[in-house]
């Protein structure tokens, strides 16, 4: 039951009951994402005003850049994590590897495992647009006390036991799920609090918004092609609007919030598109389904999906859930 004016702290504690596998462990992870969040939301307001903009000179595994602000909050996440106790395993965007936490130990009890983007959109992070933060937790499938292996996080999205994002925004949002709804909480950073400003977030069934980096337009399958046409017609409610941030936090926030659809297909230069599923698409996709939207990569539910590598990518689509049938059904029928 959602008071006025809860904050976050005073959720979790209040919903933690109603979690099946109650121990309290969970609600301390997530109490920890909530601390990280804001310390990483203080670096990221600041980030016009001091030397932490740009790129810091090295490239994460898959080649890519990484900006001092990915280097930043893949640090204080794993640090709060780590300085806490609280989970026995962590895998990141930013880690070539998965690290183990006293996974060894035997008398780590800890059971949860987490995978994050610590720092999401951060190509925008030079020009003021919004970024965020995902994250996904499971519990560790081999004993505790034992070290963590692959298996640990290699699993199926369907296992998740949370996940959230948050949006480092015009305003700074904490949204989460641990399998019963989607609840946003908003920081009023005056005093440092997350308050419960959105309680049990949906997507509109349907919506007018599509969301896909249209640069790649002549690179996607056909059946993309005929879709985006098909929101392009006019007839019924269409054409629908189009809105890409380049952040999928921010994109996905905004269609769940008004109703769309988010693309990342894969193309002719991406065989399996961009998105890594173990720590973007699985997490969206949970939140999305809480929150009675979809989520495929054009045939199959992403959270059915047998992962084989840690920085595994998979085409993404994700939204309205009539939106997302649609698209699926263009995906089918591509000679339509
Ligand atoms: P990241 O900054 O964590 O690497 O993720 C960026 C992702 C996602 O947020 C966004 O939707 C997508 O890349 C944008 O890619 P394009 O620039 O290719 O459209
Ligand atoms: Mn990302
Ligand atoms: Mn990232």
């Amino acid at each position: 039951m959602s008071q006025k004016n809860q904050t976050l702290g005073e959720f979790i504690i209040e919903n933690q009951a109603s979690f099946k596998y109650s121990s309290g462990e969970l609600s301390r992870l997530i109490n920890s994402v909530r601390l990280a969040a804001k310390v990483v939301n203080h670096e990221v307001n600041k980030a016009g005003l001091v030397d932490i903009i740009g790129a810091a000179g090295e490239t994460n595994i898959q080649g890519e850049d990484q900006q001092k602000l990915d280097v930043y909050a893949n640090e204080k996440f794993i640090q709060t994590l780590t300085n806490r106790n609280i989970v026995c395993g962590i895998a990141s965007e930013e880690e070539d590897d998965y690290v183990s936490i006293n996974s060894q130990d035997e008398n780590n009890q800890n059971k949860y495992v987490v995978l994050i983007d610590p720092l999401d959109g951060s190509s925008n992070i030079d020009v003021n647009v919004s970024v965020g933060t995902i994250f996904s937790v499971y519990r560790r499938i081999t004993p505790v006390g034992t070290p963590v292996t692959i298996d640990d996080f290699l699993q199926k999205g369907s296992q998740q036991v949370a996940a959230g994002y948050v949006v480092y925004g015009t305003s700074t949002m904490l949204v989460y799920t641990t399998g019963d709804g989607v609840n946003g909480f908003t920081l009023n950073p005056a005093i440092g609090t997350f308050y419960l400003s959105h309680p049990n977030m949906q997507f509109p069934l349907d919506g007018r918004i599509y969301s896909v980096n249209e640069g790649n337009y002549i690179h996607f399958p056909q059946g993309i092609k005929n879709y985006i046409k098909y929101c392009q017609m006019e007839e019924g409610d269409r054409p629908y609007t189009s809105r890409y941030i380049g952040s999928l936090v921010s994109d996905f926030h905004r269609n769940m919030i008004k109703g769309g659809i988010y693309m990342y297909p894969k193309s002719s230069k991406n065989s399996n598109g961009k998105l890594r599923l173990l720590y973007e698409c699985n997490p969206m996709a949970f939140l999305a389904e809480q929150a009675n939207g979809k989520a495929s990569d054009g045939f199959n539910r992403i959270m059915d999906i047998e992962p084989t590598e840690l920085h595994q990518r998979v085409p993404f689509i994700c939204g309205s859930k009539n939106m997302v049938e649609k698209a699926e059904e263009f995906m089918r029928n591509p000679e339509n």
